[in-house]
């Protein structure tokens, strides 16, 4: 695709990001694009747009020979991978924010792209308007990565967020992220943390060449999060957000998993609040560097959508450098990390999986236990999926089991 060439989109989807791109694009000239047909489900829909631009067929965006663009801005992931890999194996480069079908079909997709040597972006993907793919694809080189870690999700950021500064309930603030167009359609993807790991799939790819499954990720939401978690936060000062983590460890090999975890002021990402994601990406050289933006709803996931257009000016590709450049680095569950588990009465907490344990507590109600515990325990077992258990990192969560010890002696100084 030339400089020259005019990007005729055939968009799929017009929902709360479908519209902000249509909108977005009728204002701005400089980009040489345009959306000439939209695919959408329910044709009865009132919608902000002629109706002339329209369709329920699928085959006549796609079959259109005047289109050079496919632009997937829908919700169903099965109907997306066949949207976008007929418009790959057709010669139409193709736009996607859909995270969840790139996350599950990520080695298809890699096959077709390197068969049919099309573009295929999915900035929006990841962190909506954060450009991190593109920067972890280009700039970082895997030896200098050693982590990735962040928000990487808007509506449990916006949850806990109104629950912690305004006091609301779970309901009402999930009801505020779902009417502000933050929330997937099924919101349990948002707080079950299904969509955090549909993106940390997305960031191994690209940070250091790992192709996995949302399914091979040890991962939690917020779903399970209690009043008693929040006041054990509060009494020491922390937020508790949902993380992600990929890190590599001193064997070259990484850790990576999607937890809610306690922060401390002094964590960059302590300080993003509501919609908003936040990722520090640390690096051998540089240290650590962190990007903070809206990561969620229709003009920042729209505004990443026109960054990947306009890449597609200059025939940007991924070229997935970590996986087919460099050595590619392999996931492990071989680490430590300190945790915090509650659990309501009745449901024991089984202490003897954690090497060493800090402190436990708890009344009639609830009681909990702080420890480091090795990751594949976690792995290995279910009994902290249950409803009444929760699993929250702590703030300095990696270690190694002499590191551990040492900050054991160290707290007992303190008590004394
Ligand atoms: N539901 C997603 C979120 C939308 O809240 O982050 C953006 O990917």
């Amino acid at each position: 695709m030339s400089k020259q060439t005019k990007l005729n989109i055939g968009l799929f989807g017009f929902g709360v990001v479908g519209e902000s791109l249509w909108q977005v694009l009728q204002r701005n000239t400089s980009l040489n694009a345009k959306i000439s047909k939209v695919c959408i489900k329910h044709a009865d829909k009132v919608r902000n747009a002629p109706g002339e631009l329209f369709t329920t067929d699928p085959d006549v965006v796609l079959n259109d020979a005047s289109i050079n663009v496919i632009v997937e801005l829908i919700d169903d992931a099965d109907a997306a991978y066949d949207i976008v890999t007929y418009a790959l194996k057709n010669g139409k480069a193709v736009v996607s924010a859909n995270k969840k079908m790139i996350a599950t079909h990520l080695p298809e997709l890699l096959a077709i792209q390197k068969e049919y040597q099309v573009p295929f972006l999915y900035e929006a993907a990841c962190c909506a308007s954060i450009p991190v793919i593109r920067n972890l694809e280009e700039y970082y080189d895997n030896d200098l990565l050693q982590g990735v870690s962040g928000i990487v999700n808007g509506s449990t950021n916006y949850i806990l967020t109104k629950i912690s500064e305004e006091g609301i309930d779970f309901p009402t603030a999930l009801k505020q992220a779902q009417d502000k167009g933050f929330a997937e359609s099924n919101p349990a993807l948002d707080i079950e943390g299904t969509d955090a790991v549909n993106k940390l799939t997305i960031l191994l790819i690209h940070a250091y060449g790992i192709v996995s499954q949302p399914e091979r990720l040890t991962y939690s939401g917020i779903h399970h999060i209690a009043d008693y978690d929040a006041q054990y936060a509060r009494e020491k000062g922390y937020e508790i957000k949902l993380v992600a983590h990929a890190h590599k460890l001193d064997t070259g090999d990484v850790a990576a998993f999607v937890f809610p975890q306690f922060l401390k002021k002094t964590s960059s990402l302590f300080h993003v609040k509501n919609e908003y994601n936040g990722v520090i990406i640390e690096s051998g050289l540089a240290d650590k560097q962190f990007f903070n933006g809206k990561g969620a709803g229709g003009y920042p996931t729209a505004s990443a959508v026109i960054s990947d257009l306009s890449a597609l000016r200059y025939n940007y590709k991924y070229e997935y450098k970590k996986l087919y450049n460099q050595h590619p680095a392999t996931l492990t569950d071989d680490f430590y990390l300190r945790i915090y588990v509650s659990a309501i009465d009745g449901i024991e907490i089984p202490e003897v999986i954690f090497e060493q344990i800090e402190e436990w507590s708890g009344n009639e109600s609830r009681s909990y236990v702080v420890g480091c515990i090795h990751f594949s325990r976690l792995v290995e077992s279910s009994w902290w999926k249950a409803k009444g258990v929760s699993v929250i990192l702590l703030p300095d969560a990696f270690v190694t089991l002499e590191q551990d010890k040492i900050l054991q002696q160290e707290e007992v100084l303190i008590a004394d």
